[in-house]
Parts: structure tokens; C-alpha cells; sequence
């Protein structure tokens, strides 16, 4: 087989082989086959798209590119999320003790994060002494024992994904619904989960700036895991503006306990029992959604949330007592009211730009190095339709840094303030097989 004439019958729109694709990842992986007929092969994608047929080979292909997670030691149906990323994404904070809470194990490989979304690892080392450098062993007793754990990703999984990941970072070739596709349920698929469900954000703060486009995504995604035996589901979720109040790490935290006690934000909350009712149902807790929805509650309800959150915070080093006491977490130096210069109603959040003011204050990596300051970060006081008054704050700096301007200003040009706005709908749609 030559990789020139498997570059020509993509280009020309015809649909790859099992074999054909696994020749390119293999020879890919292994330095065979070079960077340049890589792109073409991956412009060609872009241009031609890919069957159905063709992405589940392609994410089979790259999960056989490494090394795989085996997760059988762990009693239960392992339910994984995924969240395509967004702005002051506290959910997985939330949403892993209190499915755990329900007896379901959460076995969870997290990386940090990048640009102007933020990672769950990142936000859960704003904990004093929290730390995700465990073995395996250590994260298996761990979740057979409390239900819950996690760690880094560690091994050599889907190297085939790194590999094409940074390349079509460089070629245009990034916004491809099959390779987007493709390299997010292989990592998914490497890392052991059963059953996955999908957060497909859409809006300015999202991967996906359009419902159309996350619809593409989310139903490429549900038709891979499916094909390959994980049942997938995903459900389309509003990221216009950010999630919650907090954007930040250990305020992130502080509001994570906040809904974990059933005192958080009302869109955070929801986007956590939504994700999570689909979780319990496929891990085979409950029949029906509202059975699972009631269960979650419940939980929440009488702490067994709350606890589960201490336990696994006490696992991995961390000072549990920040769940009782708060004000423990790192805390910024300044705080910084940001008033409304006129009476209305908020129109307009663009949360990427809030994301980026966040990663700027130092709450997020601009590049890999960067260090994080888990105590900085902003926090909302009001969201979209919310009315405010003129000099009202509507939103609070944290920061280690005395000199905001720069900051205030993308701010203030990123928050409207007009005469009438609806309150955004949160979930779009939920997308079955
Ligand atoms: N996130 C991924 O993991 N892969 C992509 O291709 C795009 C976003
Ligand atoms: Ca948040």
C-alpha cells in the first residue's frame, strides 16, 4: 500500500478501508509515514469528511496506537463525562462525588488545562496538599474502595492522536467534526470507560461557536461509541455565557461545595442533574431519568454528597476541613467591584473573552509552562437576563495584582448591559443513538 494513493482516494471522495486506515495511523505513529503526506491525508478529511463507518476505524485505530486502561478490576459500570470545554466549567467538581454518592465509580484520568477553558485537575490542586500523582493500584483501591479517584494521565495513551492533534494544530485542519471526533473518543475509549456521556458545549465560549455545529459533533461522537460497543449519549449545552458565577480555581471550588450543599447556581446546578441522571440510568442505578434525578437529590439532600466530596479530597492529600471552612482555600490579595455604568438588563456575557480575562489574572495557562495562581479569577454577580442598576457591582475581580485596567476594560467590552434579554436556554438538545 502506498500512503500517496490513500491520499488520492480521500481527496477525490472516496471512502477508506479499515485496512487503509489502519496502514495511515500505524505508519503515522511509527515515523513511517511523514508529517507532510499526514496533512494532506487530514486536508483531504477536512474537505471530503468521513462515513460513519470510517471514524469508528479511525478511533479504534488510534486507541490500538498505545497503551489502553483496564479497568475490569473495578466493580461496576465504569460512566465516564466529557466535556468539550468551556468557560467556569465547575461540573465535573460536582458531578464526580455526587454520582459516586450513588454507588457508581468514578474512575477518572483528567489533564490540566489549556487557553482560556480550565482543567479539573488544575482546579482541584487549588486544595492544600491535593495532589493526582498516584499509581494505578493506589487509583483502583481507591475507587473500589470510595467510589471515586483521580489521577493524571499517565502511559503512552492514543499517541497517534498526539501526534495528529499537534499537526493539524499547524495545518488548518483542526475543526474537522471526523478528527474531532475521532481523537476525543479515543482518549475516551483508552482510558476505560463502559459507558460515556458527552457535554458538547456551544456558544462564543465553546469549541463549537454554533448549535449546528455541535450537533454534527454530538451525533459523530454518539455514532462512534456505539458502533464500538460503549453506549454514548451526549447532551448539547449552552456556553454563551460562563457556567455558574465562578471562573477560577479555587473559586470554582468554593462553588462546587456551594452545589454540593444544594446552595450553588441554579444553570450549574441543572447542567449537573441533567449529565448526571444520564450517568446513574447507564450505570444501571436507576430505570428512568427522573428516578435517577430524584436519587441525585436526595443525595445532595442529606450531605452524602458533601461527604463523598470530603472522602476524596482526604484520599488524595487534600485538607478536607476546606468543605467546612471555605475561607481555608487561597485567597487573592485584591478583590475588585466592577459596577454597571447603567441601569438594565444584562444582553450579552461573551464568555470567551471572560475566560481569557480569567487566564490572564493567571487563573489559566496561555502556554503549557505557564504556571497557575489557584486564588485568582472573577466572579459573576449577575448572568443574562439578570436586571442591574447603575453603579450595582455585577461582576468581582480576584486578583494577586494591584493594576486591573487592562483586565477591567475587556471586561466592560464584554459584558452588555441593554434594555431587554431572555435567560439563555442551557440544554439544546440531548442526542441518543
Ligand atoms: N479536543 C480534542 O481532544 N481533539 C480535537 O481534535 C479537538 C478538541
Ligand atoms: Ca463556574
Amino acid at each position: 500500500m502506498r500512503m500517496v494513493d490513500v491520499i488520492l482516494k480521500k481527496r477525490d471522495g472516496g471512502e477508506l478501508s479499515r485496512e487503509e486506515i489502519n496502514f495511515f495511523v500505524r505508519g503515522y505513529t511509527s515515523g513511517a509515514i511523514p508529517d507532510y503526506q499526514a496533512s494532506a491525508l487530514a486536508m483531504a478529511i477536512y474537505f471530503q469528511n468521513m462515513s460513519a463507518r470510517e471514524m469508528s476505524d479511525l478511533t479504534m485505530s488510534m486507541v490500538r496506537s498505545g497503551e489502553t486502561v483496564d479497568l475490569s478490576e473495578i466493580r461496576g459500570i465504569k460512566v465516564d463525562k466529557h466535556s468539550t470545554g468551556g468557560v467556569g466549567d465547575t461540573t465535573t467538581l460536582v458531578l464526580a462525588p455526587l454520582v459516586a454518592s450513588l454507588d457508581i465509580p468514578v474512575a477518572k484520568m483528567s489533564g490540566r488545562g489549556l487557553g482560556h477553558t480550565g482543567g479539573t485537575i488544575d482546579k482541584l490542586e487549588s486544595i492544600d496538599g491535593f495532589h493526582v500523582e498516584i499509581t494505578k493500584d493506589k487509583f483502583i483501591q481507591l475507587v473500589n474502595d470510595d467510589r471515586i479517584a483521580i489521577m493524571s494521565q499517565t502511559g503512552n495513551l492514543t499517541p497517534a492522536d498526539k501526534k495528529l492533534y499537534s499537526l493539524r494544530d499547524v495545518t488548518g485542519t483542526v475543526e474537522s467534526i471526523p478528527l474531532i471526533a475521532s481523537s476525543i473518543m479515543s482518549k475516551k475509549i483508552a482510558a476505560g470507560a463502559d459507558a460515556i456521556v458527552l457535554d458538547v458545549k456551544t456558544g462564543a465560549g465553546a469549541f463549537m461557536k454554533t448549535d449546528k455545529d455541535a450537533e454534527k459533533l454530538a451525533f459523530a461522537m454518539v455514532k462512534i461509541g456505539n458502533s464500538v460497543g460503549r453506549n454514548t449519549m451526549a447532551v448539547i449545552s449552552d456556553m454563551s455565557q460562563p457556567l455558574g458565577f465562578a471562573v477560577g480555581n479555587a473559586l470554582e471550588v468554593k462553588e462546587a461545595i456551594d452545589t454540593l450543599r444544594g446552595e450553588g447556581p441554579e444553570d450549574l446546578m441543572e447542567l449537573v442533574l441533567t449529565l448526571g441522571s444520564e450517568m446513574v440510568v447507564l450505570a444501571k442505578k436507576a430505570d428512568t431519568l427522573e428516578e435517577a434525578r430524584g436519587k441525585l437529590i436526595e443525595s445532595i439532600k442529606v450531605g452524602r454528597a458533601l461527604e463523598k466530596f470530603k472522602a476524596f479530597i482526604e484520599n488524595q492529600g487534600g485538607d478536607p476541613s476546606i468543605v467546612d471552612n471555605p475561607k481555608k482555600l487561597p485567597r487573592a490579595k485584591y478583590k475588585i467591584d466592577l459596577t454597571a455604568l447603567k441601569s438594565g438588563v444584562v444582553s450579552n456575557i461573551v464568555a470567551d473573552e471572560i475566560g481569557i480575562s480569567a487566564m490572564l489574572l493567571g487563573a489559566g495557562r496561555a502556554t503549557k509552562e505557564d504556571k497557575i495562581d489557584p486564588s485568582v479569577g472573577l466572579v459573576l454577580h449577575k448572568k443574562i437576563g439578570d436586571r442591574v442598576e447603575k453603579g450595582e457591582k455585577f461582576l468581582t475581580i480576584h486578583s494577586n495584582c494591584r493594576d486591573v485596567e487592562e483586565i477591567k476594560t475587556r471586561i466592560y467590552k464584554n459584558i452588555t448591559i441593554g434594555s431587554r434579554a431572555e435567560k439563555p436556554v442551557l440544554i439544546h438538545k440531548v442526542i441518543m443513538k
